[in-house]
């Protein structure tokens, strides 16, 4: 049963929902670590380490290829259970390594299908991610195709009116994030979604859901999207080196990924080869079974937890967190937005973030330091140099976070 209350100003029925004693114990590291860094790489549950660990055991004794061929049914299942999670179905789930390995095919499969030319526009959001942008930066120096950066709203988010009226003809493809790394927003993809089906259906839409996938509920189709772009441990709570792609009907049915290796393609004769059949096209021959087992588990617990009590107690102890650090003197809270996900940003006005993230670190606390680097148009669009991330998960506690603010409240008094 759940019993925690400890100064929670915002309690209401979503913190009683999950039994977060249980979440602690299936949580190994909680007993090491204050882990409010979930948006950079989250604390595992047991089983999703204990998952990669026999596997590795049988890769061990059987042989990889052996051990492989055994888990058929299990890897399977991880298109399922990824799939039930985005409320699509396992044809349009393709495994990859990470996030950006998802985005990279996506965007490389656009290209090659129908590339770029010097008439070209690609919109992107003023908070796209670095790794998104330094591609189609890379293929607007080769084609002479434009970048554009869609306004934001006065809230704060990628403004809809503003997309519309750039959005024409040639307009290639839209790109944004759902929640981007560096801001507690959330743009409102599935309108974005709408309003390119309705004003220019030919536009390929790419959404980065790297990191909202596994904090929020996300139902894939309904975004309108072509692509979803995911990594697998982040909010998902998976192993490192994992991620995943959902592809819409439209992107199977007209899209080539590129390059092709023998697993999404298929050479037929001397000059001839065929592309496969649904998203497993846009996969690498060669993967980490293990990792991506220990995915699969990860998903799993998350879609027994329920996603939706998930989300709740994530934005809650957020809302918390955001409360709490707004009350020390000289804190700026930075998050935009009328609906805020788990991710909170704050700077100080005198102490520099990088010193108070070290600082928490050394005191056990991890959240993390974010800087231009990871995207130049948000933080210099903002006049923000650096950044302190914190992001919780549901086995974070009010306590932990009441801990996490005296400390930042000491250190920059
Ligand atoms: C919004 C966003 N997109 C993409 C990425 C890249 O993810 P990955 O490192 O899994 O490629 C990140 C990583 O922090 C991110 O925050």
């Amino acid at each position: 049963m759940f019993t925690f209350t400890v100064n929670s100003p915002s309690s209401t029925p979503a913190f009683d929902v999950l039994d977060v004693d249980q979440l602690r114990a299936d949580t190994r590291g909680c007993s090491e670590v204050i882990h409010l860094n979930n948006a950079g790489s989250a604390l595992p549950p047991a089983i999703v380490v204990d998952t990669m660990v026999g596997f590795l055991r049988q890769e061990e004794m059987q042989g990889g290829y052996e051990a492989h061929a055994k888990a058929q049914g299990r890897l399977n299942n991880v298109y399922t259970s990824i799939a039930t999670l985005l409320a699509t179905e396992p044809t349009h789930i393709a495994l990859t390594e990470s996030a950006t390995s998802s985005w990279d095919r996506a965007f490389a499969a656009i290209a090659f299908t129908e590339p770029f030319t010097s008439k070209s526009r690609i919109l992107v959001s003023s908070s796209e991610y670095a790794s998104n942008v330094l591609p189609i930066m890379q293929i607007v120096k080769r084609t002479g195709a434009t970048l554009e950066f869609i306004a934001d709203s006065p809230e704060g988010v990628t403004d809809l009116d503003s997309l519309e009226k750039l959005l024409d003809e040639s307009v290639a493809l839209v790109a944004i994030n759902h929640c981007p790394s560096q801001n507690g927003l959330i743009n409102d993809v599935a309108g974005i979604g709408e309003i390119i089906r309705s004003k220019n259906p030919n536009t390929w839409y790419l959404v980065d859901a790297c990191q909202s996938v596994g904090q929020l509920s996300v139902d894939a189709p309904a975004i309108g999207a072509d692509f979803l772009s995911v990594t697998g441990r982040k909010f998902m709570r998976g192993p490192r080196g994992t991620g995943f792609l959902y592809c819409s009907s439209r992107t199977l049915a007209e899209l080539e990924p590129f390059p092709l290796d023998l697993h999404g393609g298929h050479w037929d004769s001397a000059l001839h080869y065929s592309v496969r059949h649904g998203a497993r096209r846009f996969e690498s021959w060669e993967k980490s079974y293990a990792a991506l087992l220990g995915l699969g588990a990860a998903v799993d617990y998350s879609l027994a937890l329920g996603m939706s009590a998930i989300e709740l107690r994530i934005t809650e102890l957020a809302a918390y967190a955001r409360d709490q650090l707004a009350t020390i003197a000289g804190v700026r809270i930075l998050d935009r937005g009328e609906s805020l996900s788990g991710i909170v940003t704050f700077l100080h006005e005198t102490t520099p973030a990088a010193q108070i993230v070290e600082r928490l670190r050394a005191a056990g606390i991890n959240v993390s330091l974010g800087t231009p680097d990871y995207s130049q148009v948000d933080y210099l669009g903002h006049g923000v140099e650096a950044l302190i991330r914190v992001s919780p998960h549901v086995y974070n506690t009010t306590t932990e976070i009441d801990t996490l603010v005296e400390t930042v409240r000491e250190l920059t008094a």
